[in-house]
């Protein structure tokens, strides 16, 4: 830990008619604030305390500026609408840098930069950058506060819609500040939308309703634990406390200190005997993590409690066994497809006291989005803020729109939630989008070949309609945008964890609900019906159903998967859901290979003794 580093070099002193307030205990985070101030030289500087007032008052100069747009309050109380730039609205892959001093630990995944070099750039883009206006300082905790796996940090930022948003998604402010005493560990995160008002030969300009800067960078500096990103507003670029903090940077620290910071949902799930279990589960962006977490299930007497819907961090608890906390405090969930027929909980969650970002904006002041209902209303305004009809041909709001609430206000959250030091994680189970190949529910073999299973994580880019294995879309434990470091060595930190964890190891699964038949249609209904596959890996913990061995794992007995009572479901269509087809596994497994072979020479030995285990069993079937 690195921090009495400076960032940037120093290129003045802190601006004289700057009134910079020391509210750290810890003099590191005072220093950091006022290097800052120096180089980005804002207006003023505002130490922000999280308090239900200090929102407000944002909140209502967000909406005289436009940046907010309030929403009818007698349907949707508390709730505003944010239209972001076009050229701002989701995260930005291609400018995202790991910068680790070698370029071979950010690996084949990641791009990379230099960290002076990348430094000496951004200084130059954050000088002067918060011209005109106020430089807000975020003291912020990944976790319950206090708690044993909890991370804490401070972004400095110059956007309002970035204060709102992160007192909704972390838990900020003077209860986050009390824990960053002197001596411990956090992470610096710098951001601005590099929108001035003022410049150094006296010019100034008005402000607009979504600033950002065409040039966006987003970096990570791993060993020096800090994140500097620069040109976006929005979501997983400019919330820092999320993808890069609690993802790309503490997947770096996890690896450091033997924990496991992971793209992964937290549920637990009691029984109809009334036994609570508690699973994580790895899918990529967009395969239905939000919907699993917060899953209405189907069969009678089964409970699903929501403790995450995206981000867990795990850490080995002194009894031994794996525990797991969601390291934020809200959810910032996909909108489209959202809808009370799929996700009812979302709905309820969001029904007040949410920020709507680049959805449609109703006649009578409230939002909509493709999938919330059936029907599209008459009219609306779209997410551009322009006229919109169900003719017009276009999408009303974008497809990465999103609602940012509270995750108090979600209606099946779990009172562990908060537990300090997290909860023993039962079952990890990997899931992509896969329209061939992969069966509904099976086991790994053992902790190696639940690692293997994570590793070769992809979803297919075309349907099944056009061939056996489409083209794969590699995404590794979910974590292919966000490892922060070389994808091998995190493959082999995972094979460290599970030797460590010993017999005291979660069990690891795959499931697939997208697995399609030969017109292209879903074999499974899935979202409340998935429970469904929950209650045969649950029946698994508990050695109530048997397993049939096949080359790619552990297949249940097809009778074993309760289908009661699921109206219009052809029983037929279970043995096509658990196929394992050994030629098209074979054209997988000789993909695969390939694909290990381009993660380079650091790919750990185990996976491809996995990989040849599958191969053989297939050569043999
Ligand atoms: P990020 O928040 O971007 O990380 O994504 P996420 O994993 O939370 O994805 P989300 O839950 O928002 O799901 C996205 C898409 O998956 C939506 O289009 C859903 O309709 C679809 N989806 C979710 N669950 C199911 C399911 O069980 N079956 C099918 N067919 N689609 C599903
Ligand atoms: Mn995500
Ligand atoms: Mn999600």
């Amino acid at each position: 830990m690195q921090n009495s580093e400076s960032s940037f070099e120093m290129t003045e002193h802190a601006h004289d008619h700057l009134d910079i307030p020391q509210r750290a205990a810890n003099p590191e985070v005072n220093d950091w604030v006022r290097e800052i101030a120096a180089l980005t030289k804002p207006s003023r500087i505002v130490w922000c305390d999280g308090s239900q007032a200090e929102i407000d008052a944002l909140t209502a100069e967000m909406v005289d500026a436009g940046t907010l747009i309030k929403l009818n309050e007698e349907l949707r109380p508390g709730s505003y609408l944010a239209r972001s730039d076009a050229g701002d609205v989701a995260r930005v892959e291609s400018r995202t840098y790991i910068c680790s001093e070698k370029e071979e630990d950010a690996g084949p995944t990641n791009n990379w930069r230099a960290p002076a070099e990348m430094k000496a750039e951004l200084s130059g883009l954050f000088d002067g950058s918060m011209r005109g206006r106020p430089m807000y300082v975020v003291p912020f905790a990944m976790g319950p506060l206090g708690g044993a796996i909890t991370q804490y940090g401070v972004e400095i930022t110059d956007s309002p819609y970035v204060v709102l948003s992160m007192a909704l998604m972390t838990r900020s402010g003077d209860g986050a500040l009390e824990h960053l005493t002197p001596g411990r560990d956090w992470v610096k995160a710098l951001h601005s939308v590099g929108f001035p008002l003022e410049f150094e030969d006296g010019a100034s300009r008005p402000d607009v309703a979504w600033p950002h800067n065409e040039s966006k960078y987003i970096t990570h500096f791993p060993e020096t634990r800090e994140i500097i990103s620069y040109g976006s507003g929005y979501g997983g670029n400019a919330l820092l406390g999320k993808k890069c903090f609690a993802l790309r940077i503490a997947s770096a620290m996890g690896h450091d200190e033997g924990w496991m910071a992971e793209h992964m949902l937290l549920i637990q799930v009691t029984s109809p005997e009334g036994k609570t279990y508690t699973l994580t589960g790895a899918f990529p962006s967009a395969t239905g993590k939000t919907n699993f977490a917060m899953m209405k299930p189907k069969l009678d007497g089964w409970k699903v409690e929501t403790l995450g819907d995206d981000i867990v961090w795990m850490r080995k608890a002194a009894d031994g066994r794996l525990n797991a906390i969601n390291p934020e405090f809200g959810f910032f969930g996909v909108a489209p497809g959202t809808g009370y027929d799929t996700n009812p909980v979302a709905m309820e969650t969001i029904t007040t006291n949410t920020i709507f970002t680049n959805v449609a904006l109703t006649d009578d002041g409230d939002v909509w989005w493709e999938g919330m209902t059936d029907e599209a209303p008459a009219h609306l305004i779209d997410w551009q803020g322009n006229d919109w009809t169900p003719e017009s041909g276009t999408k009303a709001a974008h497809p990465n729109a999103r609602f940012t609430v509270r995750a108090s206000q979600c209606p099946t959250l779990s009172p562990a939630w908060e537990a300090p030091d997290g909860v023993p994680v039962d079952a990890i189970l990997f899931g992509g989008r896969r329209a061939s190949n992969v069966p509904l529910v099976f086991e790994s073999k053992d902790w190696k070949h639940g690692c293997f299973l994570g590793a070769t994580l992809a979803s297919e880019q075309t349907a099944a309609a056009e061939g056996p294995v489409g083209i794969l879309r590699r995404d590794p434990f979910a974590m292919q945008p966000f490892a922060g470091y070389h994808m091998a060595d995190y493959w082999g930190h995972w094979l460290k964890t599970g030797a460590d964890l010993g017999d005291k190891a979660p069990r690891i699964f795959q499931v697939n609900w997208f697995r399609k038949d030969q017109d292209g249609t879903f074999l499974w209904p899935g979202f409340g019906e998935n429970v469904r596959a929950v209650k045969w890996i649950i029946d698994r913990l508990e050695n109530r159903a048997d397993s049939i061995e096949s080359p790619i794992g552990q297949l249940p007995v097809t009778s074993d998967i309760d289908i009661s009572g699921l109206d219009g479901f052809d029983p037929a269509a279970l043995d096509e859901i658990f196929t394992v087809d050994p030629a098209s596994w074979l054209v997988e497994v000789g993909v695969t290979r390939e694909y290990f072979d381009s993660i380079g020479e650091k790919v750990p030995a185990t996976l491809y003794t996995e990989l040849d285990a599958v191969h053989a069993a297939l050569d043999a079937a």
